[in-house]
């Protein structure tokens, strides 16, 4: 009987453990919020980094890129700021709505990682996401001229028959 009680009381030090973990990782405790979202996207594609809010009047939603979190993009009590950067030129945009970030024509230089910082009346909450850029290399160059050439093949053909 000892024994089985020894064997509950484990299993409910466990439980409670797990249950901590659990919510330590689901950032219950404190308002800090922090999770990375893998991001892949082709070279010169367009990428939208999304914040799943909607800007209200006094927030202020941030974006940093890189390990040094150097500070890339703002908007704050509903006015947009896009830093001169040089590694981003005329490449980001912001939405006044959500605060999301869209990087266009990306290029190697844009991949790495962007930090989301949202702060409002709730608190501090934020994100990360981990954006990788596949080159368009010569194969899929390669492919699309190909596709272009048959298409324009079956057009000259479907023409040729009208
Ligand atoms: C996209 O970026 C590449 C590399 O920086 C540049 O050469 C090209 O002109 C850009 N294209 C557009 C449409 O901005
Ligand atoms: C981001 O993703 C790349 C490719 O998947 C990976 O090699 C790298 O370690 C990731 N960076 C972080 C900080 O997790």
């Amino acid at each position: 009987m000892f024994r089985l009680y020894c064997l509950f009381r484990k299993m409910i030090h466990s439980a409670s453990f797990f249950c901590l973990c659990f919510l330590l990782s689901n950032g219950v405790f404190g308002a800090d919020r922090d999770e990375m979202k893998s991001v892949s996207v082709m070279e010169r594609d367009s990428v939208s980094l999304n914040t799943d809010v909607k800007v209200q009047r006094e927030d202020q939603i941030l974006w940093m890129f890189g390990p040094q979190e150097r500070r890339i993009a703002e908007i704050h009590k509903q006015v947009i700021h896009i830093d001169a950067n040089p590694t981003f030129e005329k490449r980001l945009q912001m939405d006044d709505q959500t605060g999301s970030l869209t990087i266009r024509n990306i290029t190697n230089e844009q991949s790495g990682l962007y930090t989301l910082q949202i702060i409002n009346n709730i608190g501090n909450t934020r994100k990360r996401f981990n954006v990788t850029v596949f080159a368009l290399n010569e194969r899929s160059r390669h492919t699309k001229s190909v596709a272009v050439i048959v298409l324009l093949l079956v057009i000259a053909v479907v023409a040729g028959l009208l």
